[in-house]
C-alpha cells in the first residue's frame, strides 16, 4: 500500500471514528438527570480518544478488561482495591484538589483504614494503647474563616504505628482502638492528643494494584502521616493528614496525597517538666497543626 492509500485509509477512519463517538454520546440524550447526561457523554468521548490514541489490539482490550475484572473481584467488606487504583493513579488526589478551597486546609485522601465509629477520648487522652513507640503529642486548632475558632468540632485522627501497621491489620497485636480517637475542641477550637510517632508503611500490594507497581517498578510506601477528620456544623468536613516532617518517602508519595501545608515538624523536646505537662515521658515529639474550614455553601442555603 502505498502512502496516500495508507493517509485515505486514515481519514476515512477518522470520520467512522468520530461518527461513531457522538452516536454513541447521543444516545444519552434522553437521560432524566443533565449531570448523568453530561457524566455519560464525557466518559464516552475521553475513552473513546482514549482508544484512538493508543490503537490497542483486541488482545490488548481483553487485558485491560481482566485486569478491571481482577480489581472487582479483589473488592470485599474490608478491601477496596477499586478505591486503591485511583489512589495510585493520583485520581483520588485529584478529585480532592478539584474540590478543594484555597481558603481551607488542603484536603487529601481518605485511605482504606478509617474506621466509622473510632473510640471517643477526651482531650489530652492518648491514642497509642501499646507503649513501645516514641512518645509524640499532638496540639493544633480547628478555626474558620479569619482565624475564629469553631468550639466543639469534632477532630476524627487515625494512624499506623510505630513499625508502620494500622490496628486492624493486626487484630493478634493491636488492641482494637489503637492509634484511633474521636475528639470534640474546646472553647477556643484547641485539641490535643498523645501518640506515638507513626512509619512510612507500604500500601496492600498483595492484588492487582501491586501487579500495577511492579509492573511499572514503582514503590508502594506513604510517608509517615496522621489522618485527621474534622467536622463542625456550618462547615465542609475537611479530610486531611499531618505528615511527619523528616518522614522517607515525602517526596515520593505512592498515592500522591502530599500538599503543601500537611508536612508538619515534629520536633524533638527534651524538657522533662514539659513531658510531665503532657504526660509523656522525655524526650518526646511535638507536632502542632491547626485546621482551617470553609463554611458550607449548601448550609447557608438551607438557613
Ligand atoms: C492510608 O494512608 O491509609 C492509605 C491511603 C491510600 C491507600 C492506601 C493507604
Ligand atoms: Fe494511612
Amino acid at each position: 500500500m502505498d502512502s496516500q492509500v495508507t493517509g485515505e485509509a486514515r481519514v476515512g477512519e477518522a470520520q467512522v471514528a468520530s461518527a461513531l463517538t457522538e452516536a454513541v454520546a447521543a444516545s444519552f440524550a434522553g437521560a432524566a438527570d443533565p449531570r448523568t447526561r453530561e457524566v455519560l457523554e464525557a466518559v464516552v468521548r475521553h475513552a473513546h480518544a482514549l482508544v484512538r490514541e493508543l490503537r490497542p489490539t483486541q488482545q490488548e482490550w481483553q487485558q485491560a478488561v481482566e485486569y478491571l475484572t481482577a480489581v472487582g473481584q479483589a473488592c470485599d467488606d474490608t478491601r477496596q482495591e477499586f478505591v486503591l487504583l485511583s489512589d495510585v493513579l493520583g485520581i483520588s488526589s485529584l478529585v480532592e484538589a478539584v474540590n478543594g478551597d484555597p481558603d481551607g486546609t488542603a484536603g487529601t485522601v481518605l485511605g482504606p483504614f478509617h474506621m466509622t465509629d473510632s473510640p471517643v477520648r477526651a482531650l489530652g487522652d492518648s491514642i497509642d494503647q501499646v507503649g513501645t513507640g516514641t512518645p509524640c503529642v499532638v496540639t493544633g486548632r480547628v478555626t474558620g474563616p479569619g482565624g475564629t475558632p469553631v468550639p466543639g468540632a469534632s477532630v476524627d485522627v487515625w494512624q499506623c504505628d510505630e513499625h508502620g501497621f494500622y490496628d486492624v491489620q493486626q487484630p493478634d497485636l493491636q488492641p482494637p482502638g489503637n492509634g484511633r480517637g474521636l475528639f470534640t475542641a474546646d472553647e477556643q477550637g484547641r485539641f490535643r492528643f498523645r501518640t506515638v510517632v507513626p512509619s512510612h508503611y507500604p500500601i496492600p500490594t498483595d492484588g492487582p494494584v501491586g501487579r500495577l507497581l511492579r509492573a511499572s517498578h514503582r514503590h508502594s510506601f506513604r510517608p509517615a502521616h496522621v489522618h485527621l477528620i474534622a467536622a463542625a456544623p456550618g462547615f465542609r468536613t475537611l479530610t486531611t493528614h499531618l505528615f511527619v516532617a523528616d518522614s522517607p518517602y515525602l517526596d515520593s508519595d505512592a498515592v500522591f496525597a502530599v500538599k503543601p501545608g500537611l508536612v508538619v515538624d515534629f520536633a524533638e523536646v527534651d524538657d522533662p517538666e514539659q513531658a510531665a505537662r503532657h504526660g509523656v515521658s522525655a524526650p518526646f515529639r511535638q507536632a502542632d497543626f491547626d485546621v482551617r474550614l470553609v463554611p458550607d455553601e449548601r448550609a447557608k442555603v438551607e438557613q
